[in-house]
């Protein structure tokens, strides 16, 4: 209930919403309203009461909760079920623990993680209410193969939503975020399935929105960075998040329909740090140095080796490198 009369406030804007209003709507005494009212600003929410008028919002807490994020949503499905949380392990774990039984594009959200998941076997530094740390329920109808393809979607949606607040970021294969060398953004997708179909996937998000630079460890200051350290102000993380998920809709589309990924291989394509670039590919201990030429229809990635030899590089298990740092 306590959503329900957030909802009515945030409707009611700056207009007062009347005790008398809330309880003829649900049907419950005063005194509930209050413990309701209690509970919102245990949130964060500055509500405003003036007898005989009623209540008002004078401030919502920037967190990242449904009620929070839903006048940005366009989406369909995809965050339309928000599973949310102050404090988690891992949202990939969780969504994980869920995802049978919960719809496609439900989203699993929490303000801090305390045993974040990167790629490869790293962690994954998530600060308290600094970044957005969310994991995507999918169930794409397509062959369990064609799966390395959505990390490329997650990869595009992320570099369109950074656009439309007006900040320019490169996509560095298969799908780190990165502003001025250095990474913004990771996504960590992981997947479920029999022999040729899909049970569902998780894809993780990871996006340093509003850390500073003491946030970031030593060893990772070389190569990571926040939206905040490079724009030099907050960012909204409301806004970011409803528009990450509504650009990956649209480009999902496309993808669960039949698999196809014009659209994302075109952004990643022209929003990319690595094409035309030398790269060291990596591959546990073997690492070989050719020259990131393009990337093809299946989304991998295709080098010419200094031998000569032209390859296609699957996402799975390599991690790419600039050819003396990180990109
Ligand atoms: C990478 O190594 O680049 C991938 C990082 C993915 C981090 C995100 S944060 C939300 C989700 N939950 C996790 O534990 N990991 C992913």
């Amino acid at each position: 209930m306590k959503n329900e009369i957030l909802r009515m406030l945030k409707n009611s804007k700056d207009e007062f919403l009347s005790g008398e209003k809330i309880s003829d709507e649900f049907g419950v005494t005063r005194s509930a309203i209050w413990k309701n009212m209690n509970s919102l600003k245990e949130l964060g929410y500055d509500i405003e009461s003036v007898p005989r008028k009623g209540y008002r919002i004078i401030y919502s807490p920037d967190i990242l909760t449904y009620e929070e994020i839903e006048s940005g949503l366009n989406t369909e499905y995809i965050g339309r079920q928000v599973f949310y949380f102050d404090t988690i392990s891992s949202t990939n774990i969780k969504a994980k623990e869920i995802a049978l039984e919960e719809p496609e594009g439900t989203v699993v959200i929490s303000e801090e993680q305390t045993g974040g998941i990167g790629r490869l076997g790293r962690t994954w530094v998530s600060p308290k209410k600094k970044g957005i740390w969310m994991s995507i329920i999918l169930k794409p109808e397509v062959e369990p193969m064609k799966v390395s393809k959505i990390a490329l979607v997650g990869a595009a949606a992320v570099n369109r939503a950074l656009s439309d607040i007006g900040i320019k970021s490169g996509i560095k294969w298969p799908n780190d975020i990165v502003i001025d060398g250095k990474k913004v953004c990771g996504i960590l997708t992981e997947m479920s399935c029999e022999l040729n179909m899909i049970n569902y996937v998780v894809m993780g998000i990871g996006i340093n929105v509003n850390l500073d630079n003491v946030d970031i460890p030593d060893d990772l200051q070389y190569k990571a960075t926040s939206l905040k350290i490079v724009e030099n102000k907050e960012i909204n993380r409301k806004r970011l998040l409803a528009s990450i998920l509504n650009h990956f809709e649209q480009l999902y589309k496309d993808f669960k329909d039949d698999g196809n990924i014009t659209k994302v291989l075109q952004i990643c394509r022209d929003n990319s740090v690595l094409l035309g670039e030398e790269v060291r590919i990596i591959r546990g201990k073997d690492l070989r140095i050719g020259k990131a030429l393009d990337l093809n229809d299946e989304g991998q990635l295709i080098v010419q080796f200094e031998n000569g030899t032209v390859e296609n590089i699957f996402s799975g298990e390599v991690s790419v490198r600039g050819i003396n740092g990180y990109i």
